[in-house]
């Protein structure tokens, strides 16, 4: 049946057929997640772009609608947003039934041909029938090209404070933001990014969003910026500003780098616009330009993070981003099983006391640091996950040098470029009694969330079989897991 192939994700949102890359225009409206993507339907490699179309009630299951925006005359559809504009400020609905307004890069192949400059540039379209069809404006662009060659993938809020849109678009190796009353008519305001984080790559696809502090009546802006190539684990990676944002200009005091995930497979990631609840929610998509178009996948290619509900919280002087799967993936749990006191000097098998090991499983495990600095403790300790090929994927912790680590090294049947085996880390010391430690793991995926939201590790693998046994393990001495919860799955496509 549909969706089964070997590889297919099966929590994750992947296209029936053909390309994927970034998500784009996700806004929420009328109890539906839009989620709409960067799509080539002729192929499974990148090649003109079309936003690809599908909604969810859940932002779990998800249903393939028709393709939203077709290339035409002024270039290929790329990376962008969509926003309810209800007030109708746009004049393209009405207060009743307002519209919803995408906003999107055009990439103009002809002026890419030439060696020009000018070929972005900004456009936008819009619903007025929950998205189901698309009416491109007519005075499209509504940003012209200021003469920077990178000048893409505008994410659109609605500035409260000033009554106005705001547009945050990806500018060479800076972001910058525009604002406007109606969505058509664009006033530029201000850089920012000089001297800030990251320049190893190209600045795309960002966002700015507000976020209260954890535990505080506190208001922060975050400004997410994605960076190609440059990440900490080689290729495409996100970063993140945390600042103050007056309707005018973004400032932010921490100029150093901080990353919002650091495994290689979660980029482009910005957030659903109008989510319920004030909630901040991003997803990315599960992959890394530096190997995309190799993937050992035919029938279609790339896939969706799970989306992830972003937080902040204050350490010390220090703002971090956490990031947590959406509580909706409960809805997907099957049966389960409760394992207390395990105590690990070497490794143990977990997988023996249930049936249901294979893909897709969540692991919830919490290891006892308490005596980590006790002689004997382990040097070394995690979960590895494997198959009856000797193939194997490890996630643990580094005691010694004080680090997360995904291993995938071994997780591949076939090597299919040779950027892919690699081993990626950051550095963190646990200073808690106790860790705890979720896993979201499928067919070709494992998504790693600890230390309360503070650490993501987003990797895929592609071993020639299934994993099919799960271990924990030590090196150097013991560790105690006071609790392993293991629960099935459902997959999203039955
Ligand atoms: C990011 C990106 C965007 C661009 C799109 C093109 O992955 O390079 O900057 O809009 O992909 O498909």
């Amino acid at each position: 049946s549909l969706f089964q192939e070997k590889y297919r994700p099966q929590i994750h949102f992947s296209p029936a057929e053909h390309w994927m890359n970034d998500p784009n225009g996700m806004v929420y409206y009328e109890g539906e997640y839009h989620l709409l993507y960067q799509h080539y339907p002729e192929k499974s490699v990148w090649g003109p772009m079309h936003w690809g179309h599908a909604v969810s009630k859940d932002l779990v299951h998800w249903e393939h609608l028709p393709i939203a925006l077709y290339p035409d005359s002024l270039g290929y559809i790329f990376s962008g947003s969509a926003v309810v504009d209800w007030n109708n400020t746009s004049g393209f609905g009405t207060k009743e039934n307002p519209p919803l307004v995408a906003f999107f890069t055009y990439h103009n192949p002809d002026i890419e041909q030439a060696k020009e400059i000018e070929v972005e540039s900004q456009a936008i379209a819009y619903s007025t029938d929950k998205g189901r069809t698309w009416t491109k404006y007519d005075k499209n662009p509504v940003i012209k090209n200021p003469g920077i060659r990178d000048f893409r993938d505008p994410k659109v809020i609605w500035h409260e404070a000033s009554k106005r849109w705001i547009v945050a678009l990806a500018s060479g190796q800076e972001i910058r933001f525009y604002s406007s009353p109606d969505c058509k008519d664009w006033t530029y305001l201000s850089n920012f990014g000089k001297g800030y984080g990251c320049h190893d790559g190209v600045w795309e696809c960002p966002d700015l969003i507000p976020l209260k502090v954890k535990g505080s009546d506190e208001t922060k802006w975050v400004l997410i910026v994605n960076i190609n190539p440059g990440g900490p684990a080689g290729g495409s990676a996100t970063q993140y500003f945390v600042g103050d944002f007056d309707g005018k200009t973004f400032t932010s005091n921490q100029k150093k780098t901080f990353w919002m995930d650091h495994g290689r497979d979660n980029y482009a990631g910005v957030t659903w616009s109008d989510a319920p609840d004030g909630r901040q929610i991003l997803i990315g998509w599960m992959n890394n330009w530096q190997y995309a178009g190799d993937k050992p996948c035919v029938k279609w290619s790339g896939a969706a993070t799970l989306p992830r509900e972003l937080g902040l919280v204050k350490d010390g002087p220090v703002y971090l981003l956490t990031s947590e799967p959406v509580k909706e993936i409960s809805t997907l749990y099957g049966e389960s099983v409760d394992l207390k006191d395990i105590n690990v000097s070497k490794s143990e098998v977990l997988s023996d006391k249930f049936d249901f090991a294979k893909a897709p499983i969540e692991l919830k495990l919490t290891f006892n640091q308490e005596n980590n600095t006790r002689l004997g403790f382990a040097s070394r300790y995690g979960v590895r996950l494997k198959n009856g090929k000797g193939e194997y994927i490890t996630i643990g912790y580094e005691n010694v040098d004080k680090l997360f680590y995904v291993d995938r090294t071994n997780a591949i049947g076939e090597v299919f470029s040779d950027k892919f085996a690699s081993i990626h880390s950051t550095p963190y010391i646990v200073n808690t009694p106790t860790v705890e430690w979720t896993l979201l793991i499928d067919v070709a995926s494992v998504e790693f969330f600890t230390a309360e939201g503070r650490i993501a590790i987003t990797d895929v693998f592609y071993p020639s079989e299934p994993f099919d046994t799960i271990e924990v393990f030590t090196e150097n001495g013991d560790i105690q897991i006071t609790e392993a919860k293991i629960t099935e799955l459902h997959s999203i496509w039955k």
